[in-house]
């Protein structure tokens, strides 16, 4: 994707010294846009803790290049010790997203295939590499099945422009290239089919407002930046044609952790019968669990995040304010739950498929539980 005209991805390793690994620190934007260099699986760990990275596929591909960060570091004698300690403090970063625990656990299974030290590093580099890879061409391919829906759409329309909300950035600054609910949008839009987007602001942390508005404008994407309880009045009077979330972590059944609020878009959106279509890369399915309500860990963050808000003042420097009283008790969930009936459909890189286990299984047979 593109920013100011130059095409960028959202992680890399230096062109000159792959124990370097650049990324955009997420927490600038869309007023600065800095770009931040890792070189230990601990500056890893605090960059996904502290979201100078952050979105499920985002979170899974730095994660894999922690593990190479890691392999680098790893004495010899005491080599898987090292790798399985780094595994944990990488997976302990944030609890709900699948994609990280998925990619540092695909990273401890190909390195324990190599016998010695050299080739054990090699494999963790090729992999994170892979890893980073594979996620933006599975965007990629998400775009492309989404985009029929929005085509279809489109033609109902008689060619009118299709609105469509969506909720935190689940854009190409959450995944490492296109993004997933983003990636129809951009696919639509690069093939001159009308688009609108309403972009939800989402509180606390504002993704829609410093992230997703500010990608949809390099991306010359037509879009208004909405109060997140506008949704709701948005659809009551025929504004919304579609809705396109993202995911941090979908049940096998079809249950959907997306940040926080988005379920009652989903709500809004049933009761007002606008299609609610999720975007996930399949490394976001967590392929052991059903019920999404009580299953899926949901992240608690520091209540600063809703008392405080950072931004550009009127000098133009950043500045952190305080908007409630300095006592107030606070509670920050960073996620919620929507139930699989609430869903139209989930849009992945393999296609289009009802939120359902039958269906989810049909394009994803190797997931099938093992008959005992
Ligand atoms: O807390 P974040 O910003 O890491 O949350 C992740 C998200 O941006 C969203 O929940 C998004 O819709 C899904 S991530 C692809």
């Amino acid at each position: 994707m593109r920013v100011a005209g130059t095409p960028y991805r959202t992680i890399w390793p230096s062109d000159t010294d792959p124990a370097t690994i650049k990324i955009i620190d997420q927490r600038h934007l869309p007023h600065r846009f800095v770009i931040e260099e890792l070189r230990t699986v601990g500056e890893v760990c605090t960059a996904i803790r502290e979201m100078h990275v952050r979105g499920a596929g985002l979170i899974g591909a730095t994660a894999g290049f922690g593990m190479h960060l890691a392999a680098l570091a790893a004495p010899k004698h005491n080599f898987s010790g090292f790798m399985h300690k780094a595994a944990e403090d990488l997976i302990q970063t944030r609890p709900t997203a699948s994609n990280l625990a998925w990619a540092v656990n695909r990273q401890l299974a190909a390195i324990a295939q190599e016998d010695t030290l050299a080739a054990k590093q090699a494999r963790a580099f090729g992999v994170a590499c892979e890893i980073a890879d594979e996620d933006a061409d599975f965007c990629r391919r998400i775009g492309e099945h989404g985009k029929e829906i929005i085509a279809e759409l489109s033609r109902k329309k008689n060619g009118a422009p299709v609105n469509i909300l969506t909720h935190c950035n689940a854009g190409w600054l959450a995944f490492v290239d296109y993004g997933s609910a983003t990636a129809p949008i951009y696919a639509a839009h690069a093939e001159g089919i009308e688009v609108h987007v309403w972009v939800d602001e989402t509180r606390p942390w504002l993704q829609g407002a410093k992230l997703t508005a500010w990608e949809l404008k390099e991306e010359g994407v037509p879009h208004t930046l909405i109060a997140d309880n506008t949704g709701g009045h948005l659809m009551q009077h025929g504004m919304v044609d579609m809705v396109i979330v993202g995911t941090d972590r979908t049940t096998r059944c079809g249950d959907v952790a997306n940040k926080i609020g988005t379920y009652l878009k989903a709500l809004a959106a049933h009761d007002n019968r606008v299609p609610f279509y999720v975007a996930l890369p399949s490394s976001t399915f967590d392929w052991e669990i059903c019920d999404g309500l009580s299953e899926i860990p949901i992240e608690q963050r520091s209540g600063r995040e809703i008392t405080h808000i950072r931004g550009l003042n009127e000098a133009a420097e950043m500045s952190t304010i305080a908007i409630a009283p300095l006592d107030t008790a606070t509670v920050n969930y960073g996620f919620d739950v929507t139930p699989a009936r609430l869903i139209t459909g989930l849009i992945s890189e393999r296609g289009v498929m009802k939120a359902r286990e039958e269906d989810i299984l049909r394009l994803y047979p190797e997931h099938k539980p093992k008959k005992v």
